[in-house]
C-alpha cells in the first residue's frame, strides 16, 4: 500500500482487505444509533456487497427523530424505539436494551452513533461483544465533541477509532484506527466528513475482527 500526500487514510491494520468471515455462521447483529445512521447505513452495505457476513437483526434507537429509522425501514430491518426520556435511569435503559436485543437474538451490539452513556447492565449482559466508534484517534479526544476538541488543540492528525467498550467511556481494546489529517482549510464539517468516509470503511472490517478475537 503506497501513500501520496493527498492520501487521507491511514490503515492500521494487516491489510487493505475486509477479513470476510465467510466460513463462519453469520455474524448477529444488533446495533444502535441516536441519530442519521450513516454508520449503520455503511455495515448494511457491507453486508448486502458481502464484505461482511453478518446480519442486523435490530436497530435500536432512541431519538425519536433519529434518521436511523427511515434507513433501517429501507433495508427491512426492525427498529425498536426506547426513548431515554422515558426510563428512571441509564439502568433501567440499559435493562430495556438488552430485552429488546435478546428478543432479537443479538450476539454481537455495535454502538453507531449511540449518544447516551452505556451501563454494566449492557456491557456485562454481551461481555466483550459490545463494540462502538469514536471519531478521534483515542486515547485522545475522549467524549463528546472529539473533532471539535481535536480541531481546536491544533494537531494536524486525527481519525477515527473503532473499539470494545468498557464502563470508562472511549476506553476498551481498540480493534481498528484510520488517521486522517487536518487540511489548511478545513473546517469542524468538512473535517467530520472526511472522518465518516474512514468511519464508514473500518467499522464493518473492525466488526469481522473482533470477532476473530
Ligand atoms: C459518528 O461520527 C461516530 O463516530 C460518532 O457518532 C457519529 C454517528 O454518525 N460516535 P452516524 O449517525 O453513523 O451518521
Amino acid at each position: 500500500m503506497t501513500f501520496s500526500p493527498n492520501d487521507t487514510l491511514t490503515l492500521i491494520s494487516p491489510n487493505d482487505q475486509l477479513p470476510y468471515n465467510s466460513d463462519d455462521m453469520p455474524l448477529k447483529l444488533g446495533v444502535m444509533a441516536s441519530g442519521s445512521g450513516s454508520n449503520f447505513e455503511a455495515i448494511a452495505q457491507a453486508i448486502a456487497d458481502r464484505q461482511l457476513n453478518a446480519k442486523i437483526h435490530v436497530l435500536i434507537y432512541n431519538n425519536p427523530d433519529a434518521k436511523a429509522a427511515t434507513r433501517a425501514a429501507r433495508w427491512h430491518i426492525p427498529a425498536v424505539l426506547l426513548n431515554h426520556r422515558d426510563f428512571a435511569s441509564r439502568e433501567a435503559l440499559d435493562e430495556a436494551i438488552v430485552q429488546a436485543l435478546h428478543d432479537h437474538d443479538v450476539e454481537w451490539v455495535i454502538m453507531a452513533g449511540w449518544m447516551r452513556i452505556v451501563t454494566d447492565v449492557l456491557i456485562d449482559a454481551f461481555c466483550d461483544r459490545v463494540i462502538n466508534i469514536h471519531p478521534s484517534l483515542l486515547p485522545s479526544f475522549k467524549g463528546s465533541h472529539a473533532i471539535q476538541q481535536a480541531f481546536a488543540a491544533g494537531v494536524k492528525i486525527t481519525g477515527c477509532t473503532v473499539h470494545l467498550v468498557r464502563l470508562e467511556v472511549d476506553s476498551g481494546t481498540i480493534l481498528m484506527q484510520a488517521a486522517v489529517p487536518i487540511l489548511p482549510n478545513d473546517t469542524v464539517e468538512t473535517l467530520q466528513a472526511r472522518i465518516q468516509m474512514q468511519e464508514h470503511r473500518i467499522f464493518p472490517q473492525a466488526i469481522a475482527i473482533a470477532a476473530r478475537l
